[in-house]
């Protein structure tokens, strides 16, 4: 089945085309095409993405991508036999964007529509990587998977590739919204996650943070604590920190020497890795998972990975991750998951909400 996938929930446009076969149990695709026009630097200068500045993108970019990727892939319209649509969650204007040019494009074309989850797009995105793809012989289920983007941090535990159960959630901000959120609080750039990934690397991780709910029975995770435990240590040190969105301009008004912004950075990362890692090896133990994954923007992150290459090798099972392309919003992932939930044949409504059902 091949699938023309439309993402457009957050700051990437993104459209890709893409051979799924192998079925619910053994999964394969092939990315034939894809195409992503990122608005990172338009939304940077307000520190923060605006919906109705991405809404107006999408708009824009989605014309100009599909020409792109039927310029690269002859007869797409004939080969395509279903088209996926981002449906949530995600943010609302920049959802509809995708969805009305889905349901115009399905018209013209004649073809089936699917609305696709966002967070399955990024549960599944580590079977775009052939590596990862899962032969019948070798299962590697049940699976334990740590979702974390920009908003949402959720463990969950796979059955198969067809059924799944929260097993918990973030109760405040997810961990992407944490490192951005830290990132303001240290005048870095916005998307903070990578700003702070590369500080981290630079410094030490010699300030004890806390690592909220790490003792926690449940695996629930809350990091809005932990953001806070950053800005009282730098406020404690004398900086009149805001966290206000125009870093250049806090940048000048309160500058924070790179030793002590590459110590931060590193210490909240170090406590942000070791509450996402510890619970969720926790649960790899509790379940006797096979393999464990991680996925979203924040499994970008090089502790993250490294930490979870630990726990996997010494546990002896699989680490699936997105391929460096994959972390962060793409279309491909959408492909993967909507060739998933029509195998189900699950149907959500095409309007902008999305729920994360088997
Ligand atoms: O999955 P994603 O692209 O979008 C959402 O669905 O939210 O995730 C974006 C998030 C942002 O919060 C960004 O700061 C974070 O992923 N991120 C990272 C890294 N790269 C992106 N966080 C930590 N380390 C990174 N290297
Ligand atoms: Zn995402």
């Amino acid at each position: 089945m091949r699938i023309l996938a439309i993402e457009t929930s957050c700051d990437e446009t993104g459209l890709a085309f893409v051979d799924c076969a192998g079925g619910l149990t053994a999964p394969r695709f092939k990315i034939l095409a894809e195409t992503l026009a990122s608005q990172i630097e338009l939304h940077a200068a307000w520190g923060g993405v605006v919906p109705m500045l991405a809404k107006r993108e999408h708009i824009k970019n989605l014309p100009i991508l599909l020409d792109k990727i039927s310029r690269k892939t002859p007869r797409l319209a004939s080969r395509t036999d279903l088209i996926a649509v981002t449906v949530g969650p995600g943010l609302e204007p920049a959802l509809w964007a995708g969805i009305e040019f889905a349901k115009e494009l399905a018209k013209k074309w004649g073809k089936p529509l699917i609305g696709t989850n966002h967070m399955e797009g990024h549960l599944f995105s580590p079977l775009l990587d052939s590596r990862f793809q899962i032969p019948d012989s070798r299962k590697p289920f049940p699976a334990v998977a740590l979702v974390v983007s920009g908003g949402h941090s959720m463990l969950l535990r796979l059955a198969d590739t067809a059924h799944w159960k929260l097993l918990g959630e973030t109760r405040d901000d997810a961990a992407g919204e944490a490192f951005d959120k830290v990132a303001r609080l240290l005048n870095l750039p916005y998307p903070g996650g990578p700003e702070i990934s590369k500080r981290a690397k630079l410094g030490r991780p010699s300030i004890p943070f806390p690592m909220p709910m790490l003792h926690s029975k449940d695996y629930d995770f809350s990091f809005s604590g932990l953001k806070t435990a950053v800005l009282y240590h730098l406020k404690g040190l004398g900086y009149r920190v805001s966290g206000i969105a125009d870093s250049a301009k806090n940048k000048t008004l309160n500058p924070i020497p790179d030793t002590l912004v590459n110590d931060v950075a590193a210490s909240f990362e170090f406590a942000a890795v070791g509450v996402l890692c510890t619970k969720a090896f926790r649960a790899v133990d509790q379940y006797g998972a096979r393999s464990v994954w991680i996925a979203g923007g924040v499994a970008a992150n090089a502790s993250l990975r490294k930490a979870f290459e630990a726990g996997a090798a010494e546990r002896g099972i699989s680490l699936f991750a997105p391929d460096m392309a994959h972390n962060t919003d793409n279309a491909a992932m959408i492909g993967a998951a909507a060739y998933l939930q029509a195998l189900r044949k699950k149907k959500r409504p095409l309007r902008a909400k999305g729920d994360m059902q088997t």
